[in-house]
């Protein structure tokens, strides 16, 4: 005992008996009056908090940002001046799985970055794609209603995932993506990251760039086939968690190139004009040849967490966090982004979530919020709870304001979608893939829509004839080959025969 911390009660008293309750007796009932018990019994029964909506199964670790380049004519973002080494977090997740679910499913991977930087938390919250599914955020809770659980059956359902993509062409580009090899990336190591949306860059003379951030695994891509992520998850649900805690144990530590893409801000009509593409549809890439990337630096991972609760399902990401030098752009999806995330962590760790230490600034924080449920720290100042206020509060700083956006036009709800080219980037994507791994996509499409109404089918191959005759064909032959199951499409179906 001597040299072992003692064992207190969460108000620090110590403790004499951790192993036996207080009874009448040996044999008696327990007293109301052990309150050491009910403390016990009553935080267990806290102990979870809600899981994301979305992305609940996650791995993370921390690290190290590197400015190596000079890209300091586009921003004037401390994080980003050479030679600048910024402290950060990342957390990868699944998207549709819950907390529980197998890290080798296939599903998109969310790669969240949580730069600590001398002005504040600058957030990147992106994918291991390039774009999306949606364009639009109004969609968004409809699309995740897909990729979640039927109401009635509780299972996932096919039909659902493709009657909505079927009826939404602009989500062709990341259905062929998530379909192709790199739909399950062996690890998190292994694949890109993204921050997908356009973001904007300014300089200290007030110039603004559209920007697209890219981080490309310097370990090389390597992905499971359906048939080899079955093996994995038969001997292990949490795979991804045994490499990237492993390899970081190890000191094998995992990197990726930093780059960008970079657009004057003039040019994003042009760049429509010319490609029938907007800048800041979330569909869709800006091509490299026009827009080559930049490199930046590297980003390396090498601390493992301490406590998985506190630092990676406590962790919050907000897309919505940026720094002086980085900003957003009119991309729909990004807007409806910003209010999300803070809402959802509010709701899910609660008002004060960034005073959490995983989210906590490594910068100093002063600001006018007041009370609310766990407020962690005392203000120093507390005769300036209020602004503007005569007693030495914190004020705000013009210097950091960004430059004017030129928006202009009517307020409506205007179907950007309409005459939009959804099939020239899948194309240009599927005209990448050599015969393997066409023939791969083919039956994995094939395997994923078993059990799905034939109307749904017939729909969403239309859709890939569009991206390339080859492509429907090969579906189709695929569907051919494999035969039709369709017990999915009782159960999901029945109540809602909605051919018509
Ligand atoms: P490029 O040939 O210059 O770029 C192709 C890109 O595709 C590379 O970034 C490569 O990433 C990536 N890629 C290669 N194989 C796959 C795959 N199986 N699944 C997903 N991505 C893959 O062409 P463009 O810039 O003109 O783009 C052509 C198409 O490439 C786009 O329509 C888009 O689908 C895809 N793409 C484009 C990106 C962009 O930002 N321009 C980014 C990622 C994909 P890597 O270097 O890591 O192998
Ligand atoms: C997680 C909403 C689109 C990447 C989440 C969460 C919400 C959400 C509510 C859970 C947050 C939490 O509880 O911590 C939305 C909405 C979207 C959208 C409303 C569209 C309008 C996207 C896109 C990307 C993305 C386009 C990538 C480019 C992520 C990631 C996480 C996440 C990586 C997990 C973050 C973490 O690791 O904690 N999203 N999302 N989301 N989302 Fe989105």
């Amino acid at each position: 005992m001597a040299d072992r911390t003692r064992l207190t009660t969460t108000a620090g008293a110590p403790l004499s008996s951790n192993q036996n309750s207080k009874t009448v007796g040996p044999r008696g009932p327990v007293l109301l009056e052990d309150y050491q018990l009910i403390e016990k019994l009553a935080h267990q029964n806290r102990e979870r908090v809600p899981e994301r909506v979305v992305h609940a199964k996650g791995w993370g670790a921390y690290g190290t940002l590197t400015v190596t380049e000079d890209v300091s004519r586009y921003s004037r973002a401390k994080v980003l001046q050479p030679g600048a080494k910024t402290e950060m977090l990342a957390r990868f997740s699944t998207v549709a799985g819950e907390q529980g679910a197998a890290d080798a499913e296939r599903d998109v991977r969310g790669f969240a970055l949580k730069f600590y930087t001398e002005e504040g938390n600058w957030d990147i919250v992106g994918n291991n794609t390039p774009v999306f599914f949606v364009a639009d955020p109004y969609k968004f809770p409809d699309f995740i209603h897909t990729q979640k659980r039927h109401p009635r059956t509780n299972l996932r359902s096919a039909t659902a995932m493709w009657d909505f993509w079927s009826l939404c062409p602009e989500s062709l580009h990341q259905v062929t993506i998530l379909m192709s090899d790199r739909g399950i990336p062996t690890d998190p190591s292994r694949m890109n990251g993204y921050g997908s949306h356009t973001y904007s860059l300014w300089n200290d003379k007030g110039e603004r760039f559209w920007v697209k951030f890219h981080f490309k695994t310097e370990q090389g891509h390597a992905h499971f086939t359906n048939e080899e992520a079955e093996k994995v998850i038969a001997k292990s649900r949490e795979s991804y968690q045994e490499a990237l805690y492993g390899m970081i144990e190890e000191g094998r530590f995992p990197k990726w190139t930093f780059y960008i893409q970079v657009m004057p801000e003039m040019e994003a009509e042009d760049f429509e004009k010319k490609t029938g593409w907007s800048a800041f549809d979330l569909t869709k890439v800006w091509p490299h040849g026009m827009y080559p990337l930049i490199k930046v630096g590297e980003m390396e991972l090498n601390r493992n967490p301490e406590n998985y609760f506190c630092e990676i399902e406590q962790s919050a990401f907000n897309p919505s966090n940026i720094v002086p030098g980085i900003g957003f752009s009119p991309d729909k999806m990004l807007q409806g982004r910003l209010f999300s995330y803070p809402d959802a962590h509010r709701y899910r760790i609660g008002t004060h979530y960034e005073s959490l230490p995983v989210n906590k600034p490594k910068s100093p924080v002063a600001h006018y919020h007041m009370g609310g449920t766990m407020p962690f720290g005392l203000q120093t100042n507390p005769d300036a709870y209020y602004e503007p206020n005569s007693f030495n509060g914190p004020v705000e700083d013009p210097s950091v304001e960004e430059p004017p956006h030129r928006y202009a036009g009517q307020v409506g709800r205007y179907d950007h979608r309409g005459e939009a080219d959804h099939f020239s980037q899948p194309r240009a994507l599927f005209n990448l893939f050599d015969d393997g791994q066409k023939q791969r996509l083919f039956h994995t499409i094939a395997g994923a829509m078993q059990g799905v109404p034939q109307f749904i089918v017939d729909r969403q191959l239309a859709l890939f004839d569009q991206v390339d005759p080859a492509y429907g064909a090969g579906v189709r032959k695929a569907i051919e080959e494999q035969g039709r199951d369709d017990a999915e499409a009782s159960l999901s179906t029945s109540h809602s025969a909605a051919a018509e």
